[in-house]
């Protein structure tokens, strides 16, 4: 079995920029099963932190040395090209993924193409998010990403997870959310080290 390169950049990305979110909790969460896979990085690339302006591209965003987006733009788009695979972390804002994690990913030109991502949805309801985690599947495919396999929704994330993020749900099912997200991360710094190497065109 070969074993991934050290190294690895996981980027995880937060989606909701609420002030109350309970995405917080999910990524302190994940955060704490991190270092399970040691041979990878994690950063939290958090959405809240870059106040991205809404995207006024005529045509999608061209890559390449002549573009000149603005600085918070080019902060979010180095900080993406810099990891080599990502966690989304997504909650269902009116049956599909927050509009500020669309406009994110809208910016994008090439930074994280041919690069692994998997997807965890959440919710306080009981179907964990699971249309959000459907449709940015669609668009981070659009995108030219590589969303893995399978599907992690997070039902009733607020009653699974205390503030820190740590789990307090009943014990069968943190259990077992517990060990699907090890693996998920797992399989995610795998991926990503594999698809370092994959040859440009
Ligand atoms: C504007 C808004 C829309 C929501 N729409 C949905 C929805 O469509 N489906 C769902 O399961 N939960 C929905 N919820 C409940 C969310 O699951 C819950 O508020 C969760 O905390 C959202 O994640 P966040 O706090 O990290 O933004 C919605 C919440 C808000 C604030």
């Amino acid at each position: 079995v070969s074993r991934p390169e050290p190294g690895i950049r996981i980027g995880v990305v937060l989606g909701s920029v609420r002030p109350q979110r309970l995405g917080e909790r999910v990524c302190r969460f994940v955060m704490s099963l991190a270092g399970r896979a040691p041979q990878a990085r994690f950063t939290v690339l958090d959405l809240a932190d870059y106040r991205l302006p809404v995207s006024e591209e005529a045509v999608a965003p061209p890559a390449g040395p002549g573009r000149a987006p603005e600085p918070e733009v080019r902060r979010w788009l180095d900080d993406m090209a810099a990891a080599d695979g990502y966690l989304f972390l997504t909650p269902e804002h009116d049956y599909t993924l927050p509009a500020a994690l669309k406009n994110a990913l809208g910016h994008l030109a090439g930074e994280a193409h041919d690069k692994p991502a998997t997807i965890l949805s959440y919710a306080s309801t009981a179907h964990g998010g699971s249309i959000a985690g459907n449709e940015l599947r669609l668009t981070l495919g659009g995108l030219g990403m590589l969303p893995l396999p399978g599907s992690l929704p997070l039902a009733h994330a607020d009653r699974l997870l205390d503030e820190s993020g740590r789990v307090v749900g009943e014990p069968e099912w943190a259990a077992e959310v517990t060990c699907r997200l090890s693996r998920s991360l797992t399989e995610l710094v795998r991926y990503a080290d594999a698809l370092r190497t994959l040859p440009v065109p």
